[in-house]
């Protein structure tokens, strides 16, 4: 039997570190020499990655500096922690400007603006990018960014219920130009057929919108829709809405039980299950060989320092961690917040892990997996991964930029294509094209 190809996406932040806060420091991200506030850093990964046959550079985005660890900025300055973040959406632009298919995608969370802009700056993309355009379509995560905005922080469940009915606006907004509603008939003087450009008249519990968009149809008529949370409401986002899932599952059999949960949430929500992609995060370290691969992983993790680890991961927990000794096993805490990343509290194989040990790994990688070795090595650990889980791509973190991505792409691409588990060529043009192509 055929084995079945795989998704690759390349995970970015527009700042100094991605997952990893060692990366900023990186000798290799310093040797590299690209200033992380320009462009060409990210026009170069664009380009990398397409040559890859990737299909999609990714952006996470936070909309604050944590002072959760502690109840000061200080650690997440010192240390980097997705903190500074400048905004990614523009930097689609400039990247779209030097490709021609890889998907360009970007977090915006809609638990601060009204639906009206998102689906307008999300249309215009769409078109900017001839229907590359991936939204992450995020709640947030952490009482500081709700600060910024002066609100109030709402429970997930809330922030769940009004995220559905932002959504259910924008798609209301993107239908409300028909297909066939520019005529451009330069004789008889008509622009558009004013028949068909429809009022929205929305008026629900969260949001009002009379419409239409004063955006044409977009080539996927809006981008399409990425997702990345874990909790009931989360997950029915992704089941209704969702063209791919980002997950974070550093153990096996969590991965599997989140791919078979999403999958049967999507297939009840009526959508077929391949309809919703599920990527799971890891990071590739790559050598010409295992030994040096090990030594590139060692002198990595030992440039994430342990409050740089503890300061990200009580941001993301919004739970200040100083409260608790390092010995702590975290999967015994029964604190709702600390619910949050249960899948992070154990190995890979499953044992219990310390507050040290999830810190050390969130600081290294957010907590996904490390794969280490060879081209072939990666390989099979990438094989072996996505065969128990059940598909269906990656989303790969880097240690060090450009060069890892560099790496990955010249190294571990070309013995995927050879093992017939990644596409040579793109078939399509779109973002849901690529994620659609599973042969
Ligand atoms: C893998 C992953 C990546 C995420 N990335 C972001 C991000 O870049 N920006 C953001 O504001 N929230 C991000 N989130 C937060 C989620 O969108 C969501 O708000 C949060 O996880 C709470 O929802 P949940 O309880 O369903 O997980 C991410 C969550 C996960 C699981």
């Amino acid at each position: 039997m055929r084995k079945a190809m795989m998704h690759l996406a390349q995970f970015l932040c527009h700042g100094p570190t991605y997952h990893s806060v060692a990366m900023w420091r990186h000798p290799r991200t310093r040797a590299a020499g690209y200033d992380w506030s320009r462009p060409e850093l990210y026009q170069h990964i664009a380009r990398t990655c397409e040559r890859g046959r990737f299909d999609m550079v990714f952006f996470a985005d936070l909309n604050y500096i944590s002072d959760t660890f502690t109840g000061s900025m200080a650690p997440a300055l010192r240390n980097a922690t997705q903190a500074p973040e400048h905004d990614p959406i523009p930097l689609i632009s400039f990247m779209a400007a030097v490709t021609e298919k890889i998907g360009l995608g970007a977090t915006y969370s809609v638990s601060h603006q009204h639906p009206f802009h998102a689906a307008r700056l999300w249309a215009t993309l769409d078109h900017l990018t001839r229907g590359r355009a991936a939204w992450n379509v995020v709640t947030s995560l952490n009482h500081n960014q709700a600060a910024n905005y002066g609100e109030e922080y709402k429970p997930t469940d809330d922030r769940y219920d009004r995220a559905h009915e932002f959504i259910q606006v924008c798609r209301k907004l993107w239908d409300s130009w028909d297909e066939d509603a520019v005529v451009m008939d330069h004789e008889a003087g008509i622009f558009a057929d004013p028949d068909k450009v429809h009022r929205i008249e929305h008026d629900g519990q969260w949001f009002k919108s009379r419409g239409p968009l004063n955006v044409v149809r977009s080539p996927q008529n809006g981008p399409a829709i990425l997702q990345a949370g874990t909790s009931g409401k989360g997950k029915d986002f992704a089941a209704r809405y969702a063209d791919a899932v980002f997950a974070i599952q550093p153990n096996l059999a969590g991965a599997k039980a989140l791919y078979d949960d999403i999958k049967s949430g999507v297939v009840n929500a009526g959508r077929p299950p391949e309809a919703c992609k599920i990527l799971c995060g890891m990071q590739p370290i790559v050598g010409s060989s295992r030994a040096e691969a090990e030594d590139r992983q060692a002198e990595h993790n030992a440039l994430v320092p342990l409050e740089g680890g503890l300061a990200i991961l009580s941001g993301h927990l919004d739970f200040d961690l100083s409260t608790l000794p390092l010995d702590t096993i975290m999967a015994h805490r029964t604190e709702p917040k600390l619910q949050r990343m249960q899948t992070r509290y154990r190995s890979l194989t499953g044992e219990l892990l310390t507050l040290q040990q999830v810190a050390q790994n969130h600081g290294q990688s957010v907590g996904l997996p490390q794969m280490v070795g060879t081209a072939a090595d990666i390989a099979d650990q990438m094989e072996a991964y996505f065969d128990a889980v059940g598909g269906d791509g990656f989303m790969l973190s880097s240690i060090h930029s450009p060069g890892a991505i560099e790496e990955f792409v010249d190294l571990v691409v070309p013995e995927l294509q050879r093992r017939g588990r990644f596409r040579r060529e793109y078939s399509g043009a779109t973002q849901r094209d690529h994620l659609a192509q599973d042969s």
